[in-house]
C-alpha cells in the first residue's frame, strides 16, 4: 500500500500512531463498549492529546495543519479497529470545526477551534430532521430574531455525539413562512447545550456503530445569541454541502478501514481453518473471495486517496468525493458480507469480530448521504457544477 499510495515518512509515522492508539487504547474495549451500547467520553481526552481532533485545523487555530491525505490515513487506520470512535473523529474534523474555520469570524474561530482541536470541546452538526433527511432543504427548524437574540424552534434528527457534543452547529430557517427561500433560506448556528430550550429527546437505539450515541434534539425557543450565527444568514445550506464534501471523504474513510480489516480478518481465518483435510484458503472457491474482496479494497482505496490529494491541491471536490465515499462504502458492505460468508457459522456470532464489522459497514451507504443521494450528486456534476442535468 505504501507504494501505492506514495506516502511520505510523515504520513507513514501518523499511520503507525494512529493504528498503535487503536490497538493499545480502543481493541481491548470495543466489543463491550458495541454490546453495552457505551460512549466512553474519555477516548474524546486520548484524541485530542494525540491532535486527532485538530487534524486539518491550522496551527495558529491549535491543530497540527496536517493534509487531507495524513487526516484520511489515521481515520482509517483507527476505524480498522473501532468504527464508533472513528465516525466521532470524522463527524468532528470535517464538519463543525470546518464550518467554524471557513465561515466563521475572528470571535467565533477564536473561541471554539483551540478547546475543539485540543479535545476539551467535542463537535456536532445537526443539518437532517425527521421529515428532511435526503432532501436537506426540505428542513423546517424555524429561527427567528428575537432581538439581539435568536429563537429556534424545531427537532433535529441522527445528531452523531448530539448528547456529548459541547458546541454544535445546526442548521434553521432563516426565510419566514410567507416567503419561503429553499435553499437559500437556511442559516447556520453555534449552538451549545446550556442555551436555554435545548433538550436531548431520544436517543436511537442502533443496528451498530452502537458505541457512537446518536440522537435526536428538540429546540423550543433555543436562545442563541445573534453573535453565534455563522456567516450569511442565507447560506447555512450552501455551508453545509461544503462541509459534507469534506465529511463524505471522512466517512469513506471509516468504510476503507472497515473493509480492510474485514479482508485481514478472512485472510488470517481461511489460513488456519481446516475443512475437507486443508486450511480453506486452499479451496479456491476461497481464493477467488479474497482475491476480489483485495481488488475491491485496493480500487475503493485509491479513489478515496486520489480525492484527498485533489483537496490538497485546492480543487473542488463535490463529484470526487461522493464517488469516494460511495465506491467505499458499497466496497465495505460487500468485503464485509464476503467476510462474513469465509468465516460461516462463526461469522454470525459474536466470537470473531467480523460480525461488528458488518453491522458498523451499513451506515456507511447510509449517513452523510445515501449511496442514492451520492449518485445524484456525482450524475448532476457529470454536467459541470452550474449545468446540472436535471435543470
Ligand atoms: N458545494 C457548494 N454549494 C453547493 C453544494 C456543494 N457541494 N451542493 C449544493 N450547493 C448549492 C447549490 O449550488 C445551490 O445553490 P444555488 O441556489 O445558488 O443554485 C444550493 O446549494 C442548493 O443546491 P441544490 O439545488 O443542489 O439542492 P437540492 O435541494 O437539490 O439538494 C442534495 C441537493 C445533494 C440532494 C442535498 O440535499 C444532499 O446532499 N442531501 C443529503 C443530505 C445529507 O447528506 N445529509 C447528511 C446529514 S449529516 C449526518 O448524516 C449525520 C451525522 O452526524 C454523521
Amino acid at each position: 500500500m505504501r507504494e501505492l499510495l506514495e506516502l511520505t515518512e510523515e504520513q507513514l509515522e501518523v499511520q503507525r500512531m494512529a493504528r498503535d492508539f487503536a490497538l493499545g487504547e480502543l481493541a481491548p474495549h470495543s466489543a463491550a463498549w458495541d454490546r453495552d451500547a457505551y460512549f466512553e467520553p474519555a477516548v474524546v481526552g486520548k484524541l485530542g492529546e494525540l491532535g486527532f481532533l485538530g487534524m486539518l485545523l491550522p496551527e495558529e487555530h491549535g491543530g497540527l495543519g496536517m493534509d487531507t491525505v495524513t487526516y484520511l490515513l489515521a481515520l482509517e487506520a483507527i476505524s480498522a479497529v473501532d468504527a464508533s470512535v472513528a465516525v466521532l473523529m470524522s463527524v468532528h474534523n470535517s464538519l463543525p470545526t470546518q464550518l467554524l474555520l471557513h465561515n466563521g469570524n475572528d470571535d467565533q474561530r477564536s473561541r471554539y477551534l483551540g478547546p475543539m482541536a485540543r479535545g476539551e470541546m467535542l463537535g456536532a452538526f445537526a443539518l437532517s430532521e425527521p421529515d428532511a433527511g435526503s432532501d436537506a432543504a426540505a428542513l423546517r427548524t424555524q429561527a427567528v430574531r428575537d432581538g439581539d437574540d435568536w429563537l429556534l424552534t424545531g427537532t433535529k434528527a441522527w445528531v452523531t455525539n448530539g448528547n456529548t457534543a459541547d458546541v454544535i452547529v445546526a442548521m434553521a430557517r432563516t426565510d419566514s413562512p410567507g416567503d419561503r427561500k429553499g435553499a437559500r433560506g437556511i442559516g447556520a448556528f453555534i449552538v451549545t447545550p446550556d442555551m436555554p430550550g435545548f433538550s436531548v429527546s431520544k436517543k436511537e437505539d442502533k443496528m451498530g456503530l452502537r458505541a457512537s450515541p446518536t440522537v435526536q434534539l428538540m429546540f423550543d425557543e433555543l436562545r442563541v445569541p445573534g453573535a453565534n450565527l455563522l456567516g450569511d444568514p442565507s447560506q447555512g445550506f450552501v455551508y453545509a454541502m461544503q462541509g459534507l464534501d469534506n465529511g463524505r471523504l471522512g466517512i469513506g474513510a471509516q468504510a476503507i478501514g472497515i473493509a480492510g480489516a474485514a479482508l485481514d480478518h478472512a485472510v488470517a481465518y481461511a489460513a488456519e481453518r481446516k475443512q475437507f483435510g486443508r486450511p480453506i484458503r486452499d479451496l479456491q472457491a476461497i481464493q477467488f473471495k479474497l482475491a476480489t474482496m483485495a481488488v475491491r479494497v485496493q480500487q475503493a482505496r485509491m479513489l478515496l486517496y486520489a480525492a484527498a490529494r485533489a483537496k490538497d491541491r485546492g480543487e473542488r471536490i463535490t463529484q470526487f468525493s461522493s464517488m469516494a465515499k460511495l465506491a467505499c462504502s458499497e466496497t465495505a458492505m460487500f468485503v464485509t458480507t464476503e467476510a462474513i460468508q469465509v468465516f460461516g457459522g462463526y461469522g454470525y456470532v459474536r466470537d470473531y469480530p467480523v460480525e461488528r464489522l458488518f453491522r458498523d459497514a451499513k451506515v456507511t451507504e447510509i449517513y452523510e448521504g445515501t449511496s442514492e443521494i451520492q449518485r445524484i450528486v456525482i450524475a448532476r456534476e457529470l454536467y459541470g457544477p452550474d449545468a446540472r442535468a436535471d435543470r
